[in-house]
């Protein structure tokens, strides 16, 4: 049987089914397991949510630390994975980088027809252990630097932001980062989160299904808008100048970075207030709220020209910015994040699978 209409960028189309995540619209509610994100960025940290992303419930006190005992022992690198990131051009972008080591780990899996549950839980928990290590240390021999060592006297996300920029952070910086994290975890069906399921639909294993999305999110359409937002504020240097270069931007019909979504387009997106409330106190510790002026001047213009309005990135890219992330590392650290939700996507097409192959509605020559 065919379903007959053709729907462009499938928008709208329930692709699976899933008891991971849901953004309610009417509600305006992004749905975890059961909790609300929002919710759970204001009590819990990235971690918990991992636990609930992969275990299905919140965790307790002991497993909380369990979890990042766990992480902590399998953090370092395969050295060989080293000597192949050292191997590439220099001019590569992170983003390539980290998909060819994760493509990588996959050598060391000697169980990759396995794909139970229990089985890419454990991928997954390696997976999220080796990320920090991945997406920092890529982004240093890049740039021909030595790859800095995992601290596991820190905790996840601080030893995450420190091995991004060499400096142990303070309490406020590893809230915010972690926040971030958390934000970023999972969000029901992108883009990315479809290519991994329709990979892992075929059996392929998780290592696949995450290089795939890794090629899927650096676009800038998707996760690599934060790191155009950033590149966009750095155009111009005051508030006034940002509205003039998006008054720009609308006149030649180009896209603004940072605004619109596909499934919130008219509304604001809950997760990108949360980041602004980071902006906004990161700028107080800073003492300079030029860069929240801008923001807020290209929310106004946005909303009044064309009643768009900022998504996650918008914000999070100031955040990153103001925490002393360089640029290129913006969407590795958002996939590093999306890793959890990822996972648990292909843990449940795994374990619920139909291979997922359309139709197609043809237009060629007649025949
Ligand atoms: N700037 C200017 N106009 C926009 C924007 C924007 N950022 N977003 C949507 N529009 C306009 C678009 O030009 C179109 O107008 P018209 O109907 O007159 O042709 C209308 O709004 C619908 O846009 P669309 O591109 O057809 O909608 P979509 O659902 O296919 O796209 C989107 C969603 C996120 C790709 C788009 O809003 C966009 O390109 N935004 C900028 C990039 C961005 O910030 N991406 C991050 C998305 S959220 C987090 C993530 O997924 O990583």
């Amino acid at each position: 049987k065919t379903v007959n209409r053709f729907v462009p960028g499938l928008e709208g189309v329930i692709a699976s089914e899933t008891g991971i995540s849901f953004l309610d619209t009417e509600q305006e509610k992004i749905i975890i397991r059961g909790h609300e994100l929002i919710e759970l960025s204001h009590e819990r940290n990235y971690l918990e949510v991992l636990h609930l992303l992969l275990e299905g419930a919140l965790p307790n006190a002991e497993e909380k630390e369990a979890l990042e005992t766990k992480l902590k022992g399998m953090y370092n690198l395969p050295d060989e994975i080293y000597h192949i990131l050292k191997r590439l051009p220099k001019e590569t972008h992170p983003m390539d980088a980290l998909r060819t080591g994760i493509s990588c780990l996959a050598g060391y899996d000697q169980n990759l027809e396995d794909t139970s549950v229990k089985a890419n839980k454990e991928r997954a928990y390696l997976m999220m252990a080796k990320l920090p290590a991945l997406v920092a240390n890529s982004y240093h021999i890049l740039n021909g630097k030595e790859p800095i060592e995992p601290r596991a006297d820190l905790s996840y996300s601080a030893n995450f932001l420190y091995m991004i920029t060499g400096e142990v952070p303070t309490d406020t910086e590893v809230k915010i980062f972690d926040k971030s994290l958390l934000l970023y975890s999972e969000h029901e069906m992108p883009n990315s989160t479809f290519t991994a399921r329709v990979i892992a639909s075929t059996l392929s294993d998780l290592y696949g299904a995450l290089t795939g999305a890794v090629a899927s999110l650096k676009g800038p359409l998707h996760g690599g808008a934060n790191e155009a937002v950033m590149y966009s504020l750095r155009e111009v240097d005051s508030a006034a100048g940002y509205e003039q270069y998006i008054m720009k931007k609308l006149k030649n019909k180009e896209k603004v970075m940072g605004f619109g979504h596909r499934v919130y387009m008219k509304k604001m997106d809950p997760r990108a207030l949360v980041m602004k409330d980071a902006l906004k106190q990161l700028c107080e510790l800073k003492g300079d709220d030029k860069l929240l002026e801008m923001c807020e001047a290209g929310e106004r213009v946005m909303e009044r020209e064309i009643g768009i309005y900022p998504n996650l990135d918008y914000y999070a890219a100031p955040v990153y910015w103001l925490l002393n992330i360089p640029i290129p590392l913006y969407t590795p650290i958002f996939f590093g994040s999306r890793a959890a939700g990822l996972s648990a996507h292909v843990i449940e097409q795994h374990a619920n699978n139909r291979l997922f192959r359309p139709r197609v509605q043809y237009v060629g020559e007649s025949y």
